[in-house]
This record gives structure tokens, C-alpha cells and sequence, in this order.
């Protein structure tokens, strides 16, 4: 019986490839959710254990049986370096055969400040001697959702991200790659950049949205620190303001482009389209 368990499965993208997963297995393989909060699991339809990135003894008893995991990276920015390096010990002191790990698109090299945590975490990964499988994603889609919901309550986008393409797909897609890589054969040591097909920059964004509302809704550019300060006064705390205007600079750098399409590769079928989401979020307003 292979094991493939996952954590932070009670977040959004877990979630998915919880969901990915199950329809996904074949005879031979189990799934385990490894969740902080394990009342939160009652509806994965899986088994649940308690694992949290901060207390390692969590992890030691969570990851006993494990052969396959999916790391999914923490969102306690400025921590995950530390709580990554809890998982990967663990989960090599449990014999865990080999982890995937959702990093970011072309971390090596991102002009994006989120990349310093995931190329600690990449480097442990590489010198832990487990075989491991680097889910490189891109931007989801659903970053774009607010600022959409925005643009329609303000009469224009704003942002830093300049003439950048961002080659954004959605949480979904990213959890089907993480199921196939995490299912099948042939992943270990391999590099995924994984991102949509199709590109748009903020413009295109502003223009796809005016075109499906009827309206006018302009994409005007900032600099750094005047977006900074728009995101603050509309209740972001500071260092969240500062962390996504610097990745929107960070874009217009093409921090955020990807052409190779090896996510629909992965996923054996075209990303979903982002004139698509589009669309789903118009509907959900
Ligand atoms: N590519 C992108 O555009 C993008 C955007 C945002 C974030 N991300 C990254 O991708 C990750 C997954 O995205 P998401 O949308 O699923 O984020 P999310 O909904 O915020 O989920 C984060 C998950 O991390 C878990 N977690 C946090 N601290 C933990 C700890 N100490 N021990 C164990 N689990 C812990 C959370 O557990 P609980 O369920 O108990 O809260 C949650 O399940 C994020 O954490 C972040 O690193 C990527």
C-alpha cells in the first residue's frame, strides 16, 4: 500500500487535491490528510491527523506510514523556512520515500520577495537525500477575484504589475498537477513551472472585464509605494500591502510569465481559461 499523505489539507489548495486525489487513486493507494485542526477535516472524506509545521512531535506521529507527501508551503510568511525544515526532518525520520513541495514559479530566479522562503525550502529539500518533486506554481487566478470585485466597486483596476504577463491559473488546475504528481510515476527529481496557458496583463485584465460588464473600468499603474499605501488604507496590514505590491513589481519584471505549458501537460488537458474565471467571478458578485 503506497501512502500519500497532505498537508495543510484544510486550506483551500489542500482541499482540492484532497478532492483531486480521491478520484484520482488507484488500487495499492491510500490518501491521509494532515491537517492542524483535524474537526475542520470531518468533511475531506478522508482520514485526518493532527499535524502542525510548529510542533515537530505533531509531524514525527503524523507522518509514521507516509511514503508519498505533499508539503504545501505555509502561509506564515517569514516563518516557513523554519516550519518547512520541521516537516522535511520529519518526514525523513519517518521514512517518508519522497515529497512534493508547491513552490513558486521559477523560484530560483524569481524577482518576486515571496521566492527567498521557497529556495530555503527548495535547497533543504535537495540536501535532505529524499527524492522530491518541486510543484513551481504560478499565480492562482484567484488572486485576481478582489481585485475584479474592486475595479466594479472603484471604476478602475490599480496595481504595480506595469505591462507584465501573468500567466495565472486556477487553484483547481494546480491541485490536479499535485494529484498526477503525486499518483503516478517518473516525478522524482523533476522541476515543474507550472502556470496557464494564456497570459494577460493587467491591462488585458481591465479590457476583459469592461468587455463582459458593459462598462468602462481603466487598469491605471503606480509605483511601488503609492499602491502600497491604496492596499494599507483599504485595511491590508502593512507588511501584506508592501509584500503584494513588491510581487506586483515583481510581475512587471515577468516574474510571473511562463510559456512552457507544462501544467497542461501535467494535467493532460488545457488550463482553465482566464477569461473564464472572469466570467465565474462576474456571475458570483
Ligand atoms: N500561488 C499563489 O498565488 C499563492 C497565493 C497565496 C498563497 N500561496 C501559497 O500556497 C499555499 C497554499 O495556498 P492556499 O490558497 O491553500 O492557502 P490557505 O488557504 O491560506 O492555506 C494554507 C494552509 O496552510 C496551513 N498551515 C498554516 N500554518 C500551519 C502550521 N503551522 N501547521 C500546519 N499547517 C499550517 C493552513 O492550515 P489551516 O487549514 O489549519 O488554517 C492551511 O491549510 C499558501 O500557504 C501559500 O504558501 C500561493
Amino acid at each position: 500500500m503506497t501512502n500519500i499523505a497532505v498537508t495543510g489539507a484544510t486550506g483551500q489548495l489542500g482541499r482540492l487535491v484532497i478532492e483531486k486525489l480521491k478520484a484520482r487513486v488507484s488500487d495499492g493507494q491510500s490518501v491521509v490528510a494532515l491537517v492542524r485542526d483535524p474537526a475542520k477535516a470531518a468533511d475531506l472524506g478522508v482520514p485526518a491527523r493532527a499535524a502542525d509545521y510548529d510542533k515537530p512531535e505533531t509531524l514525527a506521529v503524523a507522518l509514521a506510514g507516509v511514503d508519498v507527501l505533499l508539503l504545501i508551503s505555509s502561509d506564515a510568511i517569514g516563518q516557513r523556512v523554519s516550519q518547512h525544515r520541521n516537516v522535511i526532518e520529519a518526514a525523513k525520520a519517518a521514512g517518508v520515500k519522497r515529497i512534493a513541495y508547491t513552490s513558486i514559479l521559477r523560484a530560483d530566479t524569481t524577482p518576486i520577495g515571496l521566492g527567498v522562503e521557497h529556495r530555503a525550502t527548495e535547497a533543504m529539500l535537495r540536501e535532505s537525500g529524499l527524492a522530491y518533486t518541486l510543484l513551481r506554481n504560478g499565480w492562482y487566478l484567484e488572486n485576481y477575484a478582489g481585485a475584479i470585485a474592486g475595479a466594479l466597486g472603484s471604476g478602475a483596476f490599480i496595481g504595480s504589475a506595469g505591462e507584465g504577463r501573468i500567466s495565472a491559473a486556477t487553484r483547481a488546475d494546480y491541485a490536479e498537477a499535485a494529484a498526477v504528481a503525486l499518483t503516478g510515476g517518473g516525478h522524482e527529481g523533476k522541476t515543474y513551472e507550472l502556470a496557464g496557458d494564456e497570459s494577460f496583463s493587467m491591462a488585458d485584465l481591465a479590457a476583459e472585464t469592461s468587455r463582459q460588464t458593459g462598462r468602462d473600468l481603466p487598469y491605471n499603474d503606480l509605483p511601488e509605494d503609492a499602491y502600497a499605501k491604496i492596499l494599507e488604507s483599504i485595511g491590508l496590514p502593512a507588511p501584506v500591502a508592501a509584500m503584494l505590491a513588491q510581487s506586483d513589481v515583481g510581475a512587471s519584471k515577468g516574474g510571473l510569465f511562463e510559456d512552457g505549458l507544462q501544467l497542461s501537460r501535467l494535467i493532460g488537458r488545457p488550463t482553465t481559461p482566464w477569461t473564464d474565471f472572469v466570467a465565474g467571478i462576474l456571475k458570483s458578485l
